[in-house]
């Protein structure tokens, strides 16, 4: 039989008391954690949002409790009415804010009964954790457990500190909307079927971007969302198919105005965690990031940049070098400190690595008590040298070297460089460390097209310096020229995730019409799809700037987890599925015959 709540309420959480409650009289409501039984002794951890408490119930002062607590089991809900009591010195639980003290239960009161959870929730750390997809399922008991609590406060909190700054600065919160039509962020449209327009469609917004610049067209000239976004695309580790952007834009604004205020965005939310950002943010420039880092979300938490050996190899008659320089392709190494001692399986275990980068092979130099190479033979001892040297590599090192295509050299060694550094514990905990990346380029090539992408978006304007270029490109028709035009676009990096990206933006209306000729877009293709865009930008358009930062990203930098999965409260799988809900799901033949939708197998 289950007791009633009635009028009882709780006087207290279950994280609440200390030694200055003793004697009181309270009321605890929870779930129970934990149950040891001790003959005359029951001992409870009532759990709740708040923390822990130890109840304590004895046969000889509360028998009726005692044998009420013999029903109790795990994540039974239930009251506790008793007195709070200073644990003795020997008992003292220091991990524990409450461990102080416990409650003398006087009276128990079994307010639900709960089937055995299908995994264990009082788990330290990520040890004994069931598997992510049996906790995907059953996701309102996972997120009992503290982390996951702790993840979305967290969450809560950035979000609550994002809002009081924004409008501390006359920001202004405008809801956009969902059913929207298709925006220019590059990735899957989801779409939406109309029953009243058979046959149209919306789609959901992978980003406000296009109401945000009509918003300053408006005049907010200041303007922020907490704005949902949806995108079918591949999924990573730090991607979901739906997730929240910080959006943000701003009317006469230059970049360093973007700048100060994400600056100041991220030093208030960073102080949550009391991580101190030094303000203003170091800045580099894309080709500087490639080049040093191979990578424009470099980790900047450890050194161990690039180091380039083309020009040493330039002479090489070594086929495999050769080629690749003739090639127009590179070849560049990272140095791991103290590693002359990697094993031959450890080199194979890093080869197979940057072969899913497309490498084709790792080449390598050790400077142990003699100078030992894969490349010994083909090069010879005083090259291999010639080559530790430009590496800046000492005695006890190894160098990692790559050739191949420039974007291969460039996404290999710059992953292989963070590998190395978790694989060797470079990476010191705590550490944050902000970047502007900036410069970047306008266009990128799409090989399998043939044309040229917005590497951004295509309301993203050009660096000054590039105009003349960009008109030679497109009035000449030199259209190689556009991978060299590089846009006023910037990414904030946060120790090797990209955090947010933004720009300023195009304003006039011919510029537009230039870029959309690049993207190789036709005006009746560009009329189509962002007419009523284009019509507004000759209404009086402000030039205006802005930025949309991740906050599911900074909130993973925060609790310190590269899941993106435990920063949503809610999430889909790494495969686009509710596991919980078992979505998405079929639509019964009624629905789509009303949709005018036919499914093909
Ligand atoms: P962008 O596409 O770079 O820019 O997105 C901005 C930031 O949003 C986050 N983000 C994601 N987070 C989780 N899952 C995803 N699938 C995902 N995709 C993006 C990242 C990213 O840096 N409209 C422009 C912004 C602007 O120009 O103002 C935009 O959306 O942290």
């Amino acid at each position: 039989m289950l007791d009633t709540l009635g009028n009882l309420e709780r006087t207290h959480t279950c994280g609440e008391l200390r030694t200055s409650n003793v004697g009181e009289a309270v009321v605890l409501m929870g779930w129970t954690a934990k149950k040891r039984d001790f003959g005359i002794f029951t001992f409870i951890d009532l759990r709740d949002r708040y923390g822990l408490t130890q109840i304590v119930v004895s046969e000889e002062t509360a028998n009726q409790a005692h044998e009420k607590a013999k029903n109790v089991r795990g994540e039974f809900v239930i009251a506790v009415k008793g007195t709070v009591v200073a644990r003795t010195p020997e008992t003292i639980n220091k991990k524990l804010p409450t461990g102080e003290i416990e409650v003398q239960a006087s009276e128990i009161l079994i307010l639900n009964d709960a089937k055995v959870p299908p995994f264990q929730l009082e788990v330290v750390g990520s040890e004994n954790l069931a598997s992510e997809d049996l906790r995907l399922k059953y996701r309102y008991l996972d997120l009992r457990r503290s982390q996951l609590q702790n993840n979305i406060r967290m969450r809560a909190k950035t979000i609550a500190k994002i809002r009081e700054f924004m409008e501390m600065r006359d920001f202004i919160e405008i809801e956009t909307p969902i059913l929207l039509k298709s925006t220019p962020e590059g990735a899957r449209d989801f779409i939406v079927p109309s029953r009243i327009h058979t046959g149209k469609f919306f789609a959901l917004p992978q980003s406000p971007q296009i109401l945000k610049q009509l918003s300053m067209i408006a005049g907010f000239d200041r303007y922020f969302q907490i704005a949902r976004c949806f995108r079918d695309e591949d999924l990573r580790a730090d991607r979901q198919p739906e997730f929240t952007q910080l959006d943000i834009e701003m009317s006469f604004a230059n970049q360093e105005m973007v700048f100060r205020t994400l600056e100041g965005v991220m030093r208030e939310v960073f102080a949550l965690i009391d991580a101190d950002f030094e303000t203003p943010f170091p800045r580099m420039t894309y080709a500087d990031a490639m080049r040093r880092f191979g990578s424009d979300k470099p980790d900047l938490r450890f050194k161990m940049e690039l180091a380039d050996l083309s020009e040493d190899l330039r002479e090489t008659d070594f086929v495999p070098f050769a080629t690749v320089l003739e090639n127009k392709g590179e070849i560049k190494c990272v140095v791991a400190r103290g590693k002359a001692d990697y094993s031959r399986k450890q080199l194979d275990e890093l080869q197979e690595f940057v072969k899913r980068y497309g490498a084709g092979a790792l080449a390598w130099i050790k400077i142990g008590d003699e100078l030992t190479s894969s490349l010994l033979k083909v090069l010879g001892q005083e090259k291999i040298e010639q080559l530790a040297k430009t590496a800046n590599a000492e005695k006890g090192d190894a160098v990692l070297i790559v050739a191949g295509k420039k974007s291969v050299v460039a996404a290999s060694l710059g992953a292989l460089r963070v590998e190395v550094a978790k694989r060797e514990n470079l990476i010191a905990k705590n550490l944050y460390k902000p970047l502007w990346v900036t410069e970047f380029p306008m266009f990128e090539y799409n090989e399998d097209t043939g044309n040229y992408d917005a590497m951004h978006h295509p309301f993203t304007s050009l660096m000054d310096e590039d105009v003349p270029l960009f008109k030679r490109a497109i009035e000449d028709g030199e259209t190689e020229l556009l991978g060299k035009i590089r846009a006023r676009a910037y990414d904030i990096v946060i120790n090797g995730y990209e955090i947010g990206s933004g720009s300023i933006r195009i304003h006039q209306r011919e510029i537009q019409n230039l870029i959309f000729k690049a993207l190789g877009l036709t005006p009746e293709k560009a009329r189509e799809r962002f007419g009523f865009f284009l019509e507004a930008l000759e209404y009086g358009t402000p030039p205006h700037g802005g930025f949309a930062a991740g906050i599911e990203r900074i909130v993973m930098i925060l609790q310190g987890t590269d899941n993106i999965r435990d920063v949503v409260a809610f999430p889909k799988t790494a495969s686009a599925q509710d596991l919980m809900m078992d979505s998405p799901g079929v639509v019964d033949d009624a629905q789509l015959k009303e949709l005018g939708i036919k499914i093909v197998e």
